[in-house]
């Protein structure tokens, strides 16, 4: 075969990321159907990996046709498998239905972590996590990198708080977080909440005019103007450039860098095995922030370095990709920023720095906000 091969060319930024949250029966795989059609027009083509034993089948033909494709067991890796074969097949729309499985099903990453660490000798999972993590990395990639738009469901782990109402106590149902990996939601461009009435809240998206929106059974109408807004090309709303935020935040970051480095000064980069050496190396991260042409491209580059494993060289890259994202980002997208890193479990082993780049980036906020002679106050 030739090595020159010609592929379909498609407008890389003309694609949705999508992700409902929502407990059983709030309407999380009816909504992403409708949302697909909405998204793929009435001719479009609609892939749906089902892993909820066929109950995305029970809608085939009544809310809307699609292909399907059921997995029975979980791995990340299966996952990107039929990722993958949803976009070599061309199709317009992927429904992942759910992407909680990946995390908590059957041989999925939480299963894989605990079988690695019941087989080892030393019954503990950090080892496990090692293997697993990059697996858990390549399915997030293989999202992110799809040409279809992707909707995927995810199950909410619902908890309730006892609060005092009059002096009754009273269980009020608190936190909507998905089952997944922490910060998970930081991978979509919109994410929403679903409720028992199957009203969805958007809770985070870049889109103009729907932020916090709720919309009561969400259907075709909200799909097509999701698509509509891609395909205007239109970027979300562009405030003025925070070019004086860099100057703010390569400082914070030098005193991170120093502070971190020497706080693990006997932590020797040529002690780390081979494998890590080279991941960890903050040349892998420079060809990828300097091909990042846009806001959009270099937050995902953030959230690869976010991923990779913690290191005191990984502040590096860090660094290099805050600066040349504060350099092309607008008020709004700083504001979305911190409410993407406030989502994320600093304690996780990804999210270590991450506070550190949050308060990095709600520094270059309030430098903005002193700017334009408002007042400083920070949204978390
Ligand atoms: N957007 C919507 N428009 C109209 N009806 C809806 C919508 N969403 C949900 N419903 C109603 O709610 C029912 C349950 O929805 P659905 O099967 O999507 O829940 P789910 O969140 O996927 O549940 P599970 O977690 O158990 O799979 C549907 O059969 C439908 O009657
Ligand atoms: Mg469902």
């Amino acid at each position: 075969m030739s090595k020159f091969s010609f592929t379909q060319a498609s407008r890389t930024k003309a694609r949705s990321r999508i992700a409902l949250i929502g407990p059983s029966g709030s309407g999380k795989t009816y909504s992403a159907l409708r949302i697909a059609r909405g998204l793929a027009g009435p001719d479009g083509r609609i892939a749906v990996i089902d892993t909820e034993h066929g109950s995305a089948s029970k809608y085939a033909g009544t809310v809307t046709d699609f292909d399907v494709l059921e997995l029975d067991h979980h791995g990340p890796e299966t996952y990107v498998q039929a990722i993958q074969a949803a976009d070599a097949a061309g199709y317009d729309v992927l429904v992942i239905d759910s992407l909680s499985h990946a995390w908590s099903g059957r041989d999925g990453a939480l299963e894989q972590v605990d079988n690695a660490a019941k087989r080892s000798r030393s019954g503990n999972s950090y080892a496990a996590w090692r293997d697993v993590t990059p697996k858990h990395n390549a399915l997030i990639d293989a999202i992110v990198g799809c040409k279809c738009h992707v909707i995927a469901t995810m199950r909410a782990k619902t908890e309730y708080v006892i609060e005092q109402v009059k002096g009754k106590s009273v269980p009020k149902k608190i936190g909507l977080a998905a089952v997944q990996r922490d910060g998970m939601e930081y991978e979509f461009d919109i994410v929403a909440d679903m409720d028992l009435e199957h009203n969805m809240l958007v809770s985070k998206t870049r889109m103009p005019g729907i932020d916090g929106a709720v919309i009561a059974l969400p259907g075709e109408n909200f799909g097509a103007t999701v698509g509509a807004w891609l395909n205007e090309g239109v970027d979300a709303p562009v405030n003025a450039p925070v070019r004086d935020g860099r100057a703010a935040l390569e400082k914070s970051l030098d005193a991170i860098e120093h502070k971190h480095i020497e706080g693990n000064g006997n932590r020797d980069e040529d002690e780390l095995p081979e494998p890590a050496r080279t991941e960890r190396a903050p040349e892998h991260w420079t060809p990828l922030i300097e091909g990042a042409t846009d806001y959009a491209d270099l937050r995902s580059v953030l959230g690869r370095i976010m991923r990779s494993p913690d290191s005191p060289r990984r502040f590096g890259a860090l660094k290099a990709c805050a600066s040349a994202l504060v350099g092309c980002a607008s008020v709004d997208d700083l504001e979305a920023l911190a409410r993407d890193l406030a989502y994320i479990d600093k304690s996780a082993p990804h999210g270590k720095g991450v506070g550190a780049i949050e308060t990095i980036v709600t520094d270059a906020l309030a430098v903005l906000y002193e700017q334009a002679g408002e007042p400083v106050a920070v949204a978390s």
